[in-house]
């Protein structure tokens, strides 16, 4: 699978989601380091909301997945890595339009993560993986 270059930044922390509780702790980090950067309640919010949908995505349908949180001082980032073997993504454009969902959601998570990020980019392999990036500024 084509893999996203190197996380700008340094590394804050990483996270591995197994379990629904991880989703929150892993959600909580980047919320901590979005505080580390002063960023305006509103602006972790969002970046918070989206990760939460990226993270769930990746514990139902990745089974389980590895999260990287980088802090960027200079740019005054929060970047978001979040990468699970799982089946991967056949029809990408299908997954990120709203109201499709292959599990029962609501089918609003990949795009709703989208457009609350600053910085989105996923690159998926059928039979091999999934790996969603984004950031927020602070
Ligand atoms: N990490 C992933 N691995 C494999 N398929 C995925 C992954 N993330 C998303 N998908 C696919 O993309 C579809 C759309 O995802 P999205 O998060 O937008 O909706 P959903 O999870 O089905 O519903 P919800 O609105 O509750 O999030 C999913 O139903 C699933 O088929
Ligand atoms: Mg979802």
């Amino acid at each position: 699978m084509r893999r996203l270059p190197k996380l700008p930044g340094t590394l804050f922390e990483r996270h591995e989601i197994t379990v629904e509780a991880d989703i929150f702790r892993a959600r909580q980090t980047v919320g901590r380091a979005m505080d580390a950067l002063e960023a305006k309640v509103i602006r972790k919010t969002r970046l918070v909301t989206a990760v939460s949908e990226i993270f769930r995505n990746g514990l139902i349908y990745g089974g389980g997945a590895v999260v990287i949180i980088h802090c960027d001082e200079d740019d005054r980032m929060v970047w978001i890595d979040c990468r699970d073997t799982g089946p991967g993504i056949v029809d990408m454009e299908l997954a990120l339009s709203d109201g499709y969902t292959s599990g029962g959601g609501l089918g609003r998570g990949l795009g709703g993560a989208k457009r609350l990020s600053d910085e989105f980019e996923i690159v998926s392999e059928p039979g091999v993986g999934t790996q969603v990036r984004l950031a927020g500024r602070a």
